[in-house]
């Protein structure tokens, strides 16, 4: 059991008063059906609603993907903040006042440590951004010009600029930080006892999280190098490389205005500002690498259409492609435009200003499908003049097929393939449902493997799990005779707070439900799939794992008997057995009654 770090009854208040529909409503789109609350479940990619809110018990579940909490975990997950900021989101919610945090030291110190490196980084981002308007930044100032930033642009993205080696540094420590506070945060580093700006001489971009705190920076050079061009904040408590999107922050306001159509993606910072300032304001950055899976959780909270739009030369091209897996197995509808792999106008930016805007919307507008995207690319690389290449190609071009769910959609794409290698539709169809079949095997031979170990493993997981949440759920047909702490010492936790017949929503308070797939199932128990036979199955349970209990001390005793040599000893191991025996026999559980 864990210490959340409140009182107890302070957030059993809590979640009264923020009704968990109401709560969830605000974030995703329930509907009313038999009574219950339905949604399509934003924590795993599904197109019909598989996620159930139970709004007397406060708890929502999910049976995809198995997702369950309370109003405070919803929020923590949705907004992907931790437990505490979700109280505070909440409790601001129920304008209730929060009591002192009580939570275990090492929970409260990484909380405080965050909380002041964030604030370090709130001073520093200002400081830079007013260093950028001072006499000494004449460099930068001119730079800015050259890229063609124009002053609300500078102020929209809180752009800055870091002087010399020393000056943030100084200017952090009369704010009362400490040298260590300042290599924390990722601004600092020391060498030869002397701490200094890793940023010096460099244009800032702040980079913000989607609450408007800023997290980090990176920072360019200014003028043409050969060495690092940006560098980035390293990782810090509260900068993950493989989390951050440039630009989260303008788009979730824009979605919270109602304008958002469709997510653009680009490779740069610049470039998201170039984007900005061509009126394309749903522009945001994965800065320089493919999309990885965080980052693509972050967007979908906010759309799921995206529009790739990496640079044009071959570092984008495998950019794109890593990032379509990821962006089609979570779900979206992605496309992707194609960008000239020409020197001087293969990033938005160039594009911009050299073609300027309608060509840039042209591209846009002319984005392709995954696959077509593809299979263009994948044309690229074979000779079609020659046979062997051109069924190569094919082989290649067909697996791309499997991102089309639809039979009817997949057609074009055969009489396309067709035109191209000369290959008959009834060849092709043919290879790809071979190619196809053969994962849908390997798929079916790892899941069954799975399902058998964990039957062989938890034959009981059934049975245990039907008994915990018939006392969780205080079921009238419990037989209260019996102990079950006697039949699942394993879960005495549980069934102790069972007893105490405390509502379903404060589990949550008191277990680590994410860590506690069991505990997780139970709370979502679906009683009416057992119609009129939940009593005889709870029976039934009850009784499967008495009688393994029974059936091991049996061995045991029989083993003991064994090795026994003392005649008094053996007379009583075996009055024993037949005990055990008998209770086998007559079904018996008194055993496990309460004493
Ligand atoms: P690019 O090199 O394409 O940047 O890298 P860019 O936007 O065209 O830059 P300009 O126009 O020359 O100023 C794209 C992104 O990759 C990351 C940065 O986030 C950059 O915006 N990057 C690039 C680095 O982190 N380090 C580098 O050395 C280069
Ligand atoms: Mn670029």
């Amino acid at each position: 059991m864990q210490n959340k770090g409140f009182p107890a009854d302070w957030l059993y208040q809590l979640k009264q008063k923020n009704n968990i529909v109401s709560v969830m409503s605000k974030y995703i789109h329930l509907e009313k059906k038999g009574g219950k609350y339905w949604a399509c479940c934003p924590f795993h990619n599904e197109k019909n609603p598989s996620l159930t809110v139970n709004e007397d018990e406060g708890f929502f579940y999910c049976f995809g993907c198995k997702e369950s909490g309370d109003v405070i975990s919803f929020v923590q997950k949705y907004e992907s903040c931790d437990f505490f900021d979700a109280v505070k989101i909440l409790a601001q919610n129920a304008h209730m006042e929060i009591p002192e945090f009580t939570g275990d030291n090492d929970v409260k110190e990484k909380k405080q440590e965050r909380e002041r490196i964030l604030s370090l980084l709130d001073y520093a981002y200002k400081h830079y951004q007013e260093n950028l308007y001072l006499p000494q930044a004449k460099i930068a100032q001119n730079y800015v010009k050259l890229r063609g930033f124009t002053k609300k642009e500078l102020d929209n993205f809180k752009l800055g600029f870091s002087i010399d080696w020393n000056e943030m540094v100084n200017f952090l420590r009369k704010k009362g930080f400490t040298y260590k506070e300042i290599m924390d945060a990722g601004i600092a580093q020391c060498k030869n006892n002397h701490y200094y700006d890793i940023f010096a001489g460099r244009l800032i971009f702040p980079i913000f999280n989607a609450f408007n705190e800023c997290v980090g920076f990176s920072a360019r050079v200014l003028g043409n190098v050969d060495y690092a061009k940006y560098i980035n904040t390293a990782e810090t408590i509260v900068f993950h490389k493989g989390k951050v999107v440039f630009g989260i922050n303008l788009l979730k306001a824009l979605k919270q205005q109602g304008k958002l159509d469709k997510i653009i993606i680009v490779e740069g910072q610049i470039d998201v500002i170039a984007m900005h300032r061509a009126g394309f304001s749903s522009t945001v950055a994965c800065m320089g690498t493919a999309l990885t899976i965080d980052n693509v959780k972050e967007l979908k909270k906010i759309s799921n259409k995206v529009v790739l739009c990496f640079d044009g030369d071959e570092a984008g091209v495998k950019a794109t492609i890593k990032s379509l897996e990821i962006l089609n197995n979570e779900g979206f509808e992605v496309k992707v435009a194609t960008l000239p792999n020409v020197k001087g106008e293969h990033d938005p930016d160039e594009i911009l200003k050299v073609k300027g805007k309608d060509a840039l919307a042209n591209i846009i507008e002319n984005a392709l499908p995954t696959t077509d995207f593809l299979i263009n690319n994948e044309l690229k690389k074979y000779d079609l003049k020659k046979s062997d290449e051109r069924g190569k190609f094919a082989k290649s071009a067909l697996n791309f097929l499997d991102y089309i769910s639809s039979e009817s959609e997949r057609e074009p794409y055969f009489e396309k393939l067709r035109d191209l290698t000369n290959i008959p539709i009834d060849v092709l169809k043919r290879d790809f449902n071979k190619s196809r079949n053969g994962q849908a095997v390997d798929n079916k031979k790892e899941k069954s493997n799975e399902d058998v170990l964990i039957t062989r493993e938890n034959g009981n997981i059934r049975a245990i799990k039907f008994i915990l949440s018939s006392l969780i759920y205080d079921k009238d047909f419990v037989d209260k005779k019996i102990d079950y702490i006697k039949l699942l010492p394993r879960f005495k936790d549980i069934i102790e707070k069972a007893k105490q017949n405390i509502p379903i929503s404060t589990y949550y308070d008191y277990f680590n439900i994410q860590d506690n797939p069991i505990l997780r199932d139970c709370i979502g128990m679906d009683f009416s799939e057992y119609e009129n036979r939940d009593k005889q199955y709870f029976e039934e349970s009850v009784w499967l794992l008495a009688s393994q209990i029974l059936i091991e001390k049996q061995n045991e005793l029989a083993e003991k008997f064994k090795n026994c040599d003392d005649k008094q000893e053996r007379l009583k191991i075996i009055q024993n057995l037949n005990s055990v025996s008998k209770a086998l026999r007559e079904k018996n559980l008194e055993d496990f009654y309460v004493r």
